[in-house]
């Protein structure tokens, strides 16, 4: 067997640990065995300040998943609940089967950045008796006029993301969550997301969407310094359940994808206002060149227009409204009337989304050249509690 570098085995199932704690899979070539790559056995820790899942890099697989309290279940069931996810969450995350009677759906395949991300809804309040500790920033999304919402696709009491960077390993999670279900809770619905693979580039790039655009480019980063401020609930903040918490805005965002094809390169970038090649502003420069939204061209006209979708969703647009957008695409076949049933499942992350999601959409929804070619078909916002210390469960200072 070749290891690289510091890495020493550490078994039979071919694990290798390096000492910085990043692991790589051997593959076997018959006489030796040689790394494939690291991603199979790349470790996200479940126990933390945080819940994992919101700044982790994007994955290539994931799942989202909501979840209706069972009628005869409270508070008291809901705590057990939330306790056995986490419970599962934390061994697979660690790369452990769930538990004896494992589905060995993923056996071989490492925790592959496996996280599992858990949220409350507006409605589980009110069934487990808890109404009065509901934070205010959980009130219901507001309408928008573009929306065409599925109330079955839509909300529910209890959400969990999965996200991974290997399917089967994703699949493997939601089963397990699943079953954890027992009794306490049924599934409302399910949608199932895909990214680019890890190492599919040559070297680390934006992710891009379905319409083939670089999508995420001008998000906060960790590095900014009000990154925390706006991604997260503060330590002291209120509720004290949700301290370090955060605040998802969950989107099933589908694509006119015939219509958005047809429209010529030109047209597309000045839509997003981004050159589609390198998402490079159309303002000048390179993809992480500020946009200039004051810049006007030779012809006399805005380089980046009006209507583009990066001016109309900038802070600058927006009393200085932020979030972390981190989303998967989805594919569901094609629909009855031909067209692809694909998208944006649109995640964003927030310390309070009514001054977040909240604004930054009313403004896409009054004059957003890209919401032409888009329809809002289901949505969520969960209370996504701080994450949990070793031997706590997430969710534990609400419901205990
Ligand atoms: C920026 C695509 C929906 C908020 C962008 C960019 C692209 C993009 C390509 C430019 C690159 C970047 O900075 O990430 C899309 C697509 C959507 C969608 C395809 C739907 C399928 C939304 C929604 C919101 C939103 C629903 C929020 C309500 C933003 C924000 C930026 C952005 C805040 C950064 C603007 C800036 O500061 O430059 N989006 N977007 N997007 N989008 Fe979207």
């Amino acid at each position: 067997r070749r290891l690289l570098g510091t890495a020493t085995a550490t078994g039979a199932a071919g694990l290798v640990a390096g000492g910085t704690g990043v692991t790589a899979v051997l593959r076997d070539t018959g006489d030796e065995s040689v790394p494939l790559t690291t991603v199979g056995a790349t470790r996200v820790p479940f126990h933390g300040t945080h819940q994992a899942g919101i700044t982790t890099p994007l994955q290539a697989a994931g799942h989202l998943a909501a979840f209706d309290l069972t009628p005869g279940a409270g508070r008291k069931q809901a705590a057990a609940l939330l306790r056995r996810w986490s419970r599962t969450a934390a061994r697979l995350t660690a790369g452990e089967p769930a538990s004896d009677g494992d589905t060995g759906i993923a056996l071989d395949a490492g925790p592959s950045s496996l996280t599992v991300t858990f949220g409350f809804g507006h409605t589980f309040f009110d069934r487990t008796d808890l109404t009065a500790r509901r934070p205010a920033a959980l009130a219901p999304l507001p309408p928008f006029s573009a929306d065409a919402l599925d109330a079955r696709r839509s909300d529910g009491d209890l959400w969990v993301q999965i996200g991974a960077d290997d399917p089967l390993v994703a699949y493997h999670a939601l089963r397990a969550v699943l079953r954890d279900a027992g009794e306490t809770a049924t599934l409302r619905w399910q949608t199932r997301g895909f990214n680019r693979t890890p190492g599919a580039t040559a070297e680390p790039r934006t992710a891009r969407n379905l319409m083939g655009q670089v999508d995420g480019t001008n998000n906060p980063t960790p590095a900014d310094d009000d990154f925390a401020a706006r991604v997260f609930v503060p330590a002291a903040g209120q509720p004290d359940w949700m301290a370090n918490g955060s605040y998802a805005v969950f989107r099933r965002i589908r694509m006119l994808l015939d219509r958005w094809e047809t429209l010529p390169l030109e047209r597309q970038e000045r839509v997003i206002g981004r050159r589609k090649s390198d998402g490079a502003p159309l303002s000048g420069g390179g993809e992480h060149t500020p946009v200039d939204l004051g810049k006007f061209g030779a012809d006399g006209a805005l380089a980046v227009a009006g209507d583009a979708h990066v001016r109309v969703a900038a802070p600058a647009s927006n009393g200085g409204a932020a979030m972390l957008r981190r989303p998967f695409s989805y594919d569901d076949g094609l629909r009855d009337d031909g067209a692809p049933d694909a998208g944006l499942l649109f995640i964003a992350w927030q310390a309070d989304p009514r001054h977040g999601f909240v604004p930054v959409q009313r403004k896409l929804d009054r004059g957003d050249g890209l919401s032409r070619f888009l329809r809002h078909e289901a949505s969520a916002l969960w209370a996504v509690p701080g994450g949990a210390a070793d031997g706590e469960y997430v969710g534990q200072r609400l419901l205990e």
